[in-house]
């Protein structure tokens, strides 16, 4: 049975460009994907084969409102078991001290299991309905993630882990296991036969893979026409270990291995030279915005809006453990924070005591409809999965929120549209999100119609 929803609707089209439908409706049909939307139900309703009587109608209250769901561009599952710790230290020793023995744990496919369980509850939980993970270097456990994905339906991008060298003895591969194991992974999750669920090729980061197994990932990325993730330029030691081993800019050591494709996000970006967020423009690769993990590893502040103006997709990743929540609508709040410390850093001291100088006085902040459009649409374009989802086009498969205000604290008037989108994004709660779908299918709570 299709289903109508009545009342607001928002989405966006593009990075500037936000639509919202008060008193709208979007129509689903049983297949879960989107047959209407727009302002007028009526005359939708008249000019079309649907019978009313054919469809269940939802009615939204004033504090609620329909959005697309979120999508997270970056986030490595296993280190969901330590969320929230060992914040304390840069990228490198925090590789080696917290995250590479963690990581080593899932051998043990139990433990894996328990974890991966937890993250897609989790992510789905914050609304989360398409997601890019990391795995680990294991093919057994990675499997293991990409099945709890399709069980508890979310839409997902899954990555077996590949590194053959820099890395600790307890924890790494030669470059022909961790060709091999992809390619076993890659047929394995062909056997799913899950429209939901696809793997990505997944070199950890340069730093850790050598150039034989880079070019063999580019090789069978190409074979299979797959999509393609991995880390850039994030943490200035990282990017010095990077070049003086592949005597080339980071993105040059992934061009030269065939790895920058229209289909490749690259985490981070926080420190990419000009030439090089060129060299990702012309290649059509997107990159992953990651606030949190940022300024918890004292990466850096990303200047995203560097990157869109220089035509590179951006969208949005938690990068857990790095960052520090599973919430893209933390990571949305977040990635404001940074484009407000960036205008600081930029132009505060123009009237400071010190010598009257700004970086950049024309630096515009990000919007927060521009930062949705990240959390959503952008993700889904820099995940190369925009034809399917991220926003209420026709024809896409219905992923979707059903935000209610009124949550946590129920407004003291009524609320215009904009108001109820600021509302829920600069409040900051995921208690607000009611309703999770995914390809028409509730995912989260049973939807309490009025
Ligand atoms: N670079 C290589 N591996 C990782 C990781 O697990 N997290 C982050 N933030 N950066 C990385
Ligand atoms: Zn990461």
């Amino acid at each position: 049975m299709a289903t109508v929803f009545l009342g607001t609707i928002v989405h966006t089209k593009s990075f500037s460009e936000f639509e919202s439908f008060e008193n709208g409706f979007l129509a689903v049909d049983d297949n879960g994907k989107i047959i209407g939307v727009g302002h007028d139900y009526q005359p939708w309703l008249s000019s079309n084969s649907v019978q009313a009587k054919d469809l269940t109608e939802i009615r939204l209250s004033e504090h609620q409102f329909l959005m697309p769901g979120f999508v997270d561009c970056h986030i490595h599952a296993p280190q969901f078991a330590q969320v929230g710790l060992g914040l304390d230290m840069p990228l490198l020793d925090w590789l080696n001290t917290y995250t590479f023995p963690l990581e080593a744990k899932f051998s043990d496919q139990q433990y894996a299991q328990e974890v991966y369980k937890s993250v897609v509850e989790a992510t789905l939980r914050c609304g989360t309905t398409l997601a890019s993970y990391f795995a680990t270097n294991h093919l057994e456990s990675t499997l293991t993630l990409a099945r709890e994905a399709v069980r508890q339906g979310q839409r997902a991008l899954v990555g077996k882990v590949c590194s053959d060298c820099n890395s600790p003895d307890f924890y790494v591969e030669t470059a022909e296991e961790s060709a091999s194991a992809t390619l076993e992974f890659v047929e394995e999750m062909r056997n799913l036969e899950s429209t939901l669920v696809l793997p990505t090729i997944t070199p950890r980061f340069a730093l850790s893979c050598s150039k034989g197994l880079l070019k063999d990932l580019g090789d069978i990325a190409k074979r299979f026409d797959l999509h393609i993730q991995s880390h850039i330029s994030e943490n200035l030691a990282e990017i010095a270990v990077v070049e003086g081993i592949f005597k080339t800019s980071y993105a040059g050591a992934y061009d030269e291995a065939g790895l920058l494709t229209n289909k490749t996000v690259m985490a981070h970006g926080v420190h990419l030279e000009d030439d090089e967020i060129a060299l990702l423009k012309t290649r059509g690769c997107s990159v992953a915005h990651c606030p949190a993990s940022n300024t918890m590893l004292s990466s850096g502040l990303c200047d995203v809006k560097r990157l869109v103006n220089a035509g590179v997709t951006v969208g949005l990743g938690t990068d857990v453990s790095g960052g520090n929540s599973v919430s893209i609508q933390d990571a949305l709040l977040r990635a404001l924070d940074v484009s407000k410390h960036l205008d600081f850093f930029k132009k505060q001291n123009i009237r400071g005591t010190g010598e009257a100088k700004t970086q950049d006085p024309s630096y515009v902040q990000l919007k927060y409809k521009q930062a949705l459009y990240m959390a959503t649409l952008g993700g889904a374009k820099a995940l190369s999965l925009d034809h399917l989802t991220g926003n209420f086009a026709l024809g896409k498969e219905f992923d979707a929120l059903l935000v209610d205000v009124s949550v946590i604290e129920h407004p003291v008037r009524r609320l215009n549209v904009d108001e109820l989108v600021e509302k829920f994004i600069y409040t900051g709660s995921d208690r607000n999100i009611l309703e999770v779908f995914v390809a028409g299918k509730r995912v989260k709570k049973e939807c309490q119609p009025e």
